[in-house]
């Protein structure tokens, strides 16, 4: 049913960003216009929430971001929004500006700002996933996902390019905070030796048995993918331990961190986030609130907030069967 309340939407971009968040950020102020209603940004995210940074946004505002990475309305980790007393002037802000909705675009710490706002006053508020690190229940793919892989993939093959005329072992770090979904992506996608992933334990002996088997059968050089978030520690620890037992390996560690957030994004995540702006205004105009809209088989879904972060999304177990069979 149509809820003739909301007049005037917000939206706002919160915590690491995302390629791909421009796109929905445009999506959402569109789809906004298209349907009547009255749009407004707030500029970096709950901080600026918090300190009155609402702007009306027009058409001219969302010309030409589309194709840009980043965000145009800029983000912020906020700690002061984590205390009653901050989302109170938040909330305060917002009647100002008689804005009764919200759209967040974000990671589970954004999404989860916006269900406790909405727990706490009311305001109806969607969240759209938008972090590289595709850690969200709910959705197939967060916005930015796969612009990230795509980036992590081509500086691989750059450094697979030096493993190879040094004959080396290249320990390569992706990010992915505590999951491990791009640098499974990343080993399937830059054919390497091992990926290593919080979510499943690659002992260093099982490790070093791989790289002997692959030095036997005349492979002269390696690229290992550790991801981020991993127990036994990141690529320069992981190396260290390596280079111990192998010290003959000539190794080297490379670390993407925050390149794998930036640059234009792709087409699947201008796709992905432009039918997600449309779904968020479209969601909050049917009433649908503190759900975030994802797509899941190519359909649009709402989950709960509380849902989707819960932090149970597992990586899939048939792309980590792919990735082993492929890097023996
Ligand atoms: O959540 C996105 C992300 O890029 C993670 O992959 C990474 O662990 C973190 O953010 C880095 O955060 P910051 O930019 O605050 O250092």
């Amino acid at each position: 049913m149509e809820n003739k309340t909301i007049k005037r939407i917000a939206v706002l971009t919160s915590g690491g960003d995302a390629p791909g968040m421009n796109a929905a950020i445009r999506a959402v102020v569109r789809a906004g216009f298209y349907y009547n209603l009255e749009m407004f940004g707030i500029y970096r995210g709950y901080e600026g929430m918090i300190q009155n940074e609402i702007k009306k946004l027009e058409s001219k505002n969302i010309a030409h971001v589309l194709e840009r990475g980043g965000t145009f309305l800029k983000s912020a980790r906020s700690a002061e929004f984590r205390t009653e007393e901050g989302r109170k002037k938040a909330y305060d802000n917002l009647k100002k500006h008689g804005i009764d909705a919200l759209v967040v675009i974000g990671g589970d710490g954004s999404l989860t700002g916006a269900h406790l706002f909405y727990k706490e006053y009311g305001i109806p508020a969607i969240g759209l996933p938008g972090t590289i690190d595709n850690d969200l229940a709910g959705t197939d793919l967060t916005i930015g996902f796969d612009t990230a892989c795509n980036t992590a993939i081509q500086a691989i093959d750059k450094i697979r390019d030096t493993a190879t005329s040094h004959d080396r072992l290249f320990f390569v770090e992706v990010m992915g905070r505590d999951a491990g979904f791009i640098a499974i992506n990343a080993g399937i996608g830059s054919a390497a030796a091992a990926t290593l992933i919080p979510e499943k334990k690659m002992p260093i002996e099982r490790l070093i048995e791989r790289l002997k088997a692959r030095t036997k059968a005349m492979k002269t050089s390696n690229i290992v993918i550790v991801a981020e978030g991993g127990k036994s520690g990141g690529a320069t620890e992981i190396a260290e331990k390596i280079k111990k037992q192998l010290p003959y390996y000539d190794i080297k560690v490379t670390i993407l961190g925050h390149l794998q957030r930036g640059g234009a994004p792709s087409s699947s995540d201008r796709v992905l986030a432009s039918k997600l702006g449309v779904a968020a205004v479209e969601g909050l105009i049917h009433g649908k609130y503190d759900v975030m809209a994802g797509v899941i088989n190519n359909k649009v879904v709402y989950t709960p907030i509380a849902k989707a972060i819960l932090g149970d999304k597992e990586v899939d177990e048939d792309d980590f069967r792919v990735a082993k069979i492929l890097s023996t």
